[in-house]
């Protein structure tokens, strides 16, 4: 999304480490937020994390539990910075009845190993902005999505066949996989509700251990469950 060397993007400081590194190949800053028990980063910190040289607020949605999106897509708009979603916990997961991944100018998604909705390597990127649209298909899909889709008198049109040097685009296989998936993300969500709530009521017998509740209105989707000390599963 146009981030340019010495730019600054506000990210969770408790995340995979994957949220933030990719900004290192742009020369950008990352400058970590501090997170709220539940492990989500804490709106009342980024505010004070602004600067003139912040471009972009990364948000992860930690363990599958969206985050306060009310606060945080409010937030960014109100200074000027483009909103990216971290969904890789979090495929099917909603804050509001609005689903994670259709906030913000952009979201990207892991595929990898254990993600609730996985094609055992790869990911994905949803964003309804053509330009950046357009900048994803010249990192991943150069001499044939690219081709077909960047619109000629695009600025990105002449790299279409050569990309930007590097071929990030997922495996056809893993992507079938998780499409086929798909279609059973949501019976899969419900029966991780299932099993996350008897956990939760047997962790609620023992002394010491305390899962982050659901405030109204947000669906997890319980790649793990939230402890204000830590993931317990
Ligand atoms: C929050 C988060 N973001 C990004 C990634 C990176 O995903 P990948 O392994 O598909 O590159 C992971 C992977 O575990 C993750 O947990």
């Amino acid at each position: 999304m146009g981030v340019q060397p010495g730019n600054e993007v506000i990210v969770p400081a408790w995340t995979f480490h994957a949220t933030a590194s990719p900004l290192f190949q742009l020369g950008a800053v990352p400058v970590l937020c501090e997170t709220l028990p539940d492990g989500n980063i804490d709106p009342a910190r980024v505010a004070e994390l602004i600067t003139p040289r912040t471009r972009a607020l990364m948000v992860t949605h930690l363990w599958g539990k969206p985050a306060d999106m009310a606060d945080l897509t409010g937030l960014a708009r109100d200074r000027g910075l483009d909103l990216l979603e971290d969904g890789s916990h979090a495929h099917g997961a909603s804050h509001g009845g609005q689903k994670v991944g259709t906030f913000g100018l952009a979201r990207a998604f892991s595929l990898n190993g254990p993600k609730p909705l996985s094609g055992g390597e790869g990911g994905f990127v949803l964003t309804d902005d053509a330009d950046t649209y357009y900048r994803i298909l010249t990192f991943a899909h150069y001499n044939k999505r690219a081709r077909n889709e960047i619109p000629e008198p695009h600025p990105l049109a002449r790299y279409a066949v050569t990309g930007a040097g590097l071929k990030l685009r997922i495996h056809p296989l893993a992507a079938a996989l998780a499409h086929d998936q798909l279609a059973r993300l949501d019976a899969c969500l419900a029966g991780r509700e299932e099993i996350s709530a008897h956990l939760i009521r047997g962790l609620g017998r023992i002394p010491g251990l305390e899962v982050t509740p659901l405030p109204e209105g947000v669906k997890s989707s319980w790649y793990a469950l939230p402890s204000p000390t830590g993931p317990t599963s």
